[in-house]
């Protein structure tokens, strides 16, 4: 919008007016296009800079060329004109950062109603969430939950439990010891734990009967991993100790269990096993729950699966807390041990007992 000065065609008081007012319209329609700062600034500086700006042309080519007599009203006009243009550049100025500031409001707009944003949330392990499920059955039959350490004694995790030193059952349970620990005697030195049963003769030590405790937790062998081996896994182990309890109630609470965890129409059989701490021992089976019995790959046409280890507690464990009141010809008790991972592969239809541990949220996600 370059325009100059008008001329004057004379320095009448009608003449002057009529190019002042050219000018004001000029100004009004220039202020109503500025769009922003840099514009803003422009047009201050077209119509205010004191060097050729118009307003000091206005003074240049008005007002020092007046004649004398004509100077007096001249100014007076230049300077109406000049407080004018002034007050057009400030109003402008006032509606430019105005309107800035209603598009910062524009822009930082905060709308409280809308959703705040989800995380999603994790979901349970179903490892630990099959061991939660067997915790709370025995829970809810009246047992309460005890733990113990990983790392534990030979005497804890063998002695006590009937394995004498050198007997040939510790074989099966390939362990991994503490390295550096040959100056120690046997019963002191350390191992991975290879069951929760230490957790039975702890709790013995520590509560006299009668008692009841099941205990989580995780254990370690020297296994080579395959599609149902792991050098560490998981298994809920079981103790009740009472005056006259026997091999019914062994039978009968655990047949309940694997009724509440597989569905009650599964039956349940004991087998005749082996472990040094039980006597007599049974291993556990259930009815197929995928063949119903008839036999299938799943339990190798047997109609069966094996799912835990149990037996009347030995007289020769008592023996070791018998000072804080396991007298053996006064209580009596059972044990049980089960492996987590297996139950929840048998559980779920898992054929590979690697996805436990290997977090692969493909995997996982399906437990959600
Ligand atoms: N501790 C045994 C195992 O790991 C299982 C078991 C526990 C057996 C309690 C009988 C009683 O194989």
């Amino acid at each position: 919008m370059a325009y100059s000065v008008p001329k004057l065609e004379d320095y009448s008081p009608a003449s002057v007016d009529k190019a002042v007012h050219e000018l004001l319209s000029a100004v009004k329609e220039e202020s109503l296009a500025i769009s922003g700062e840099a514009s803003w600034k422009e047009f201050r500086d077209r119509w205010m800079a004191r060097k050729n700006g118009i307003l000091t042309q206005v003074n240049d080519l008005w007002l020092k060329a007046a004649p004398g007599p004509a100077k007096r009203d001249v100014g007076s006009r230049v300077n109406q004109l000049k407080t004018e243009v002034e007050q057009a550049v400030d109003a402008a100025q006032q509606r430019m950062t105005a309107s800035a500031s209603i598009g910062r409001l524009d822009s930082e707009h905060l709308d409280v109603t809308l959703p705040g944003i989800r995380r999603p949330l994790g979901a349970e392990h179903p490892m630990l969430r099959t061991m939660n499920e067997i915790v709370n059955v025995f829970r809810a039959m009246g047992y309460s939950v005890a733990d113990g350490p990983e790392i534990e004694t030979d005497y804890l995790n063998f002695e006590a439990l009937n394995f004498p030193p050198n007997h040939p059952a510790r074989d099966t349970q390939d362990t991994i010891f503490v390295a550096g620990q040959e100056k120690k005697p046997q019963r002191d030195r350390l191992l991975l734990r290879t069951h929760t049963s230490p957790v039975q003769i702890r709790a013995m030590q520590a509560t006299p009967p009668p008692i009841r405790i099941v205990v989580p937790g995780k254990v370690h062998r020297a296994d080579t991993a395959d599609a149902t081996h792991s050098p560490i896994f998981h298994q809920v182990e079981g103790l009740a100790v009472d005056t006259n309890i026997t091999f019914s109630d062994l039978k009968g609470t655990l047949d309940h269990a694997m009724k509440a965890l597989f569905g009650s129409s599964v039956k349940t059989r004991f087998y005749p096993s082996f472990f040094p701490f039980t006597e007599p021992s049974a291993d556990v089976q259930v009815t197929c729950f995928k063949c119903g019995g008839k036999g299938c790959r799943l339990c190798k046409m047997s109609g069966w699966i094996e799912l835990l280890g149990c037996g009347m507690v030995d007289p020769n464990v008592f023996k070791f807390v018998e000072s804080n009141g396991y007298d053996s010809r006064k209580v009596s008790g059972f044990a049980f041990g089960m492996g987590v991972e297996r139950i929840a592969m048998l559980k779920y239809g898992i054929d590979d007992i690697q996805l436990f541990f290997q977090g692969d949220v493909r995997f996982l996600g399906q437990f959600v």
